[in-house]
């Protein structure tokens, strides 16, 4: 059986990834994670007694570390989900995202190197080094403009957009300087289970339910492509095993849509699935608060490359999506309660002034 080291797979993304790939048991997951506020093993308790799945905390910057689980686990690939990715929060605090995300990164690509140089022919003809990034490198676009390609040039625009373009030019140079199997993949807004209640997704559906204002940024028109977060795990698999090394991927759910549209469609499911709540209508919490500074207007994704090349397509709609996504959230009080704690509530109340919101 294969064994991948997979980073930040505590985390949202990570952990639905690793969940994926343990549910059919695939792959043998070591799972490095760090456990910062972003990272939580509950989202992993099903996997518990799992002989297939190794848990270990530590950072992806530590350099001892990481070589100890090569040289241990001697894995086929490395997927990278691990990262400060809260925008937010890199406009409150950048410094962990460099660290993390540019210097952390860095670390975990030449400890790789060294790994992979030392590898036996066939395998290290089969080694892999997927890189998990995000459309947001693009930098943003006007009304009409078309959605970003493979080819759009980087324009990163928040210390977090930054961070992550960073690394991605690392993986790329890696790729073409000492022959590292690289694979970047640049995917537009996730929603669905065990998201951090800050993004926008969950945090509406949290504070709906308590009858909590729904803070919108700026004029709301802001616009998001939202792919499913099980979409996007697929996508990755795909990546990893049909993938060309040195490439990227741009992943989306061609579905543009703006924030008071989401914040809309989450209002009206809620109004139908809880009529005699105190709440209803669930559109009148919609509170405009100040705009993010820097705010991108617009992200949209062309992922004819991975449709054409890789047969990839997404199996959710927004419509299915969502529902899923709030009943996850209904149905999962203790999670939500176990992050709603002391660090989460300290920043709610930086970013919004308030203990109210969040
Ligand atoms: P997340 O914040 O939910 O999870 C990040 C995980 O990384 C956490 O478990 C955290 O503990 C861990 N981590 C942080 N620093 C670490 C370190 N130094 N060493 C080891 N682990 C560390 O993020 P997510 O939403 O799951 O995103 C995962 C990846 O996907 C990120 O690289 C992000 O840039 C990218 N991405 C996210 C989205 C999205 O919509 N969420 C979209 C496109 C790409
Ligand atoms: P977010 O979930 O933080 O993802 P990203 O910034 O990576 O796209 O935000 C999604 C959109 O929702 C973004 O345009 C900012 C907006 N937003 C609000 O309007 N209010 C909020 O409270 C949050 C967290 C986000």
């Amino acid at each position: 059986m294969k064994t991948y080291l997979v980073t930040g797979g505590a985390g949202f993304i990570g952990s639905n990834f690793v969940l994926r790939e343990r549910s059919n048991a695939k792959a043998r997951i070591i799972n490095l994670d760090l456990l910062t506020y972003a990272g939580n093993l509950m989202n992993l308790q099903s996997l518990d007694g799992d002989k297939g799945y190794v848990f270990v905390r530590g950072s992806i910057g530590d350099r001892k570390l990481v070589r100890k689980l090569l040289d241990e686990y001697r894995p086929c690939g490395i997927i990278n989900f691990a990262a400060e990715s809260h925008v937010d929060r890199s406009i409150d605090g950048p410094e962990d995202f460099i660290q993390t995300n540019v210097v952390g990164t860095f670390h975990l690509l030449d400890e790789a190197r060294h790994y992979w140089e030392a590898l036996p022919e066939r395998e290290k003809s089969q080694f892999r080094f997927l890189h998990v990034s995000t459309d947001e490198v693009y930098g943003s676009l006007e009304p009409d403009d078309p959605p970003f390609r493979e080819d759009t040039p980087y324009a990163p625009n928040s210390p977090y957009s930054a961070s992550k373009a960073a690394s991605d030019h690392l993986v790329r140079a890696y790729h073409h300087t000492y022959g590292l199997p690289t694979l970047i993949t640049n995917c537009s807004n996730n929603y669905g289970p065990r998201q951090f209640p800050e993004k926008l997704i969950p945090l509406m559906i949290l504070n709906a339910t308590s009858g909590k204002p729904l803070p919108i940024y700026g004029d709301g028109l802001n616009i998001r492509d939202w792919l499913y977060v099980e979409d996007h795990c697929e996508a990755l698999s795909l990546v990893l095993e049909k993938g060309k090394p040195g490439e990227m991927y741009n992943i989306g759910g061609r579905c543009e849509k703006t924030n008071l549209e989401i914040v809309k469609t989450i209002c009206t499911i809620l109004d139908e699935i809880f009529p005699d709540s105190p709440h209803v209508p669930h559109e009148s919490l919609i509170t405009f608060v100040k705009d993010r500074p820097g705010h991108d207007r617009r992200y949209a994704i062309d992922c004819s490359k991975i449709e054409n090349e890789l047969g990839w397509k997404p199996k959710e709609s927004f419509e299915t999506g969502i529902r899923k996504t709030i009943q996850w959230y209904l149905d999962n009080p203790e999670w939500v309660e176990s992050v709603q704690t002391g660090e989460y509530r300290e920043w709610i109340s930086r970013q919004y002034g308030g203990e109210s919101i969040g």
